[in-house]
């Protein structure tokens, strides 16, 4: 999704800024532009397409980079008209004096373009975001800061936004909803949506609030609420290598994440799981919760699916998994009885967010299961559960995945273990053993890529599996649809036969979830059903059973473990499965078509 980047220092701005966006390519865009400021003067190039391409516009530019200390940069992900140059940001106003950098979602849109229509204003682009620079402009007598709060005021939706104007001497920067951080360095100041764009200028970090406002001068700095209070700020310090966000021998950041799962699995278990008891710091105001609600988006949702059956099998107490985008314009029936888990890799996903705060107006506890340190939900949970699984830098989640559902389970046993009752010694020897078969499945790498290629010409899939594996299920389906382009659906391996049945022929292979549980059996029955109609079959099994191998076309065998624990260990060969497909399809893999990594517009 969109990313901004601002300098203000003494060095040139150009290369940082250029440095900075390429950091944020992982989040997905259409454009990129930058607008450097001298004395006098704002420079503004933009282009459709890659940053690179932005790169070799500003070389046939010439510029004196010495000369431009201060400047904005963005990439878009297009959301109110198509990607182009001219809705690129920045945008600036019509005596190109003003010139602003825009993330998210300008809701009243419309009536504030009214605003402009009166005043006579030509719009260059087919953006929400360009008003903004008119605005400021309109209200601008000299001090930008004013000119900023008088436009954010009159603003509904979200923004993170940073300011310039031609006087050269200062950034404004903003936010409502949508991520910005300051970046404090020595004499020289950063702003950006992403503290990754910073790693290697600063890593003191100061994460904006919602409605506070930065006003930068390279030098210095404050931060104030929108009345003029100044405000108590915390510089953070970030504990990231820049190797965590380099691919090294690996050929596309999905598969060196898929690879890491191993380490991420054991970052998350250290400190957490000592002897037989499960240590996590939870702030939760009570645990005598009526219900608790898992709420999330994409992949995260599918973690809370298997979470739902850890919760319910340890804890006894009813849960119910919602779509945040569902839950947040339900007017939800939520109150101080509920604990509200919101599971996000990012922290930022807008949708999640609000949710989340619909739960926290309406009085419920509320934890979070998070990935990036220092994000929105993770500050505005009353408690959470850290994934420490590294920056993911591939769009298509996959440590995050299987770190979510690890975290969902030491949860659940940690809330049995709060009860009084004793924890199951197979189950816990079952998880300090988990990074161990993470690599044993890994080893199947190989052979799913030859599995791949047989199919990577088909148009639909199947993704069938019951129990934990339907949720498995999904998220494969979800893997492959997103990076390969080729239809997928999860479906619930009994619910087939009442519709989907229909679908089955030979160019509509299924791939089963078949690995020894209580269900087994009937997993067998549904191939039966999917075999006597001419469907081909591959198959995610962990014993040699004659049945399932005159049933399968293809066997992938997987290290044998308890049910709860193959929820992560089946799920690696379907992130191969998607991974291979889309390599073999040559398709941009860590940045599939129209998607976004931290979607932070609804
Ligand atoms: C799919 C994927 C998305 C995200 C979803 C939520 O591979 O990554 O479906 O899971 O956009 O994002 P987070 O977890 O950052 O809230």
């Amino acid at each position: 999704m969109c990313g901004i980047i601002g300098y203000i220092g003494n060095k040139a701005a150009e290369p940082i800024l250029i440095k900075g966006l390429k950091k944020m390519e992982y989040r997905g865009y259409d454009s990129a532009g930058l607008c450097l400021a001298n004395n006098g003067k704002l420079l503004t190039i933009k282009r459709k397409g890659e940053v690179n391409e932005l790169e070799k516009a500003i070389k046939n530019e010439k510029i004196k980079e010495s000369k431009y200390n201060i400047g904005i940069a963005h990439t878009r992900w297009a959301t109110h008209g198509s990607p182009s140059k001219i809705n690129a940001h920045p945008h600036l106003d019509s005596e190109n004096k003003i010139a602003i950098v825009h993330n998210g979602i300008i809701e009243n849109y419309d009536s504030l373009k009214e605003i402009l229509k009166k005043d006579k204003v030509k719009l260059r682009s087919e953006t929400d975001s360009e008003i903004i620079a008119h605005l400021i402009s309109k209200f601008y007598k000299g001090n930008l800061k004013e000119a900023v709060k008088k436009t954010v005021k009159l603003i509904e939706g979200s923004y993170g936004l940073a300011v310039i104007d031609k006087q050269a001497n200062k950034i404004i920067a903003t936010r409502n909803s949508s991520p910005l951080v300051i970046g404090v360095g020595k004499n020289e100041t950063f702003v950006a949506s992403d503290p990754l764009a910073l790693m290697s200028e600063t890593k003191k970090i100061i994460y904006l609030k919602d409605k506070q406002l930065a006003e930068i001068n390279g030098k210095d700095f404050v931060i104030e609420d929108y009345i003029g209070n100044e405000v108590d700020f915390e510089i953070i310090e970030l504990k990231l290598e820049a190797a965590q966000i380099e691919k090294g021998n690996y050929k596309h950041f999905m598969l060196k994440e898929i690879f890491d799962q191993p380490q991420s699995l054991r970052n998350l278990l250290a400190g957490r799981l000592k002897d037989e008891e499960i240590k996590l710091s939870l702030n939760l105001k009570n645990k005598k919760w009526r219900r608790i609600i898992l709420c999330a988006c994409g992949t995260s949702w599918h973690s809370c699916l298997i979470g739902k059956h850890f919760i319910e099998k340890y804890t006894n107490i009813p849960v119910e998994v919602d779509y945040a985008s569902e839950f947040r314009y339900r007017n939800p029936v939520v109150g101080k009885n509920d604990l509200f888990i919101a599971v996000s890799q990012s922290g930022e996903t807008a949708d999640t967010l609000a949710a989340l705060r619909e739960a926290n107006l309406k009085g419920a506890d509320s934890l979070g299961i998070v990935n990036v340190v220092g994000s929105t939900i993770s500050r505005e949970v009353n408690s959470g559960v850290y994934l420490h699984a590294g920056p993911e830098i591939g769009v298509a989640s996959t440590k995050a995945f299987s770190s979510q559902v690890l975290a969902f389970l030491l949860l659940s046993l940690y809330l049995q273990q709060e009860k009084g009752e004793k924890l199951d010694k197979k189950t816990i020897k079952e998880i300090k053993r988990l990074p161990q078969l993470v690599e044993e499945v890994l080893k199947t790498n190989q052979q799913i890529k030859k599995i791949a290629k047989k199919f990577n010409s088909i148009n639909n899939f199947l993704y069938l599996g019951r129990g934990i594996n339907f949720p498995v299920a999904l998220e494969g389906a979800l893997k492959l649809k997103e990076i390969s382009y080729i239809h997928a659906e999860g479906y619930p391996a009994a619910e087939i036969k009442h519709g989907p049945i229909a679908l089955i022929d030979k160019d509509l292979p299924s791939l089963f979830l078949a690995t020894k549980d209580e269900l087994l059996e009937k997993i067998i029955s549904n191939m039966q059903e999917i075999k006597a109609r001419g469907g081909k079959i591959i198959t995610i099994a962990n014993e040699k059973r004659k049945e399932l191998i005159e049933l399968s076309d293809y066997v992938v065998y997987v290290p044998k473990t308890t049910t709860e624990l193959a929820g992560i260990v089946n799920s690696i060969p379907l992130q191969l499965l998607a991974y291979h497909t889309a390599d073999l399809k040559n398709l941009n893999v860590d940045r599939p078509r129209n998607l976004a990594k931290s979607v932070t517009v609804e």
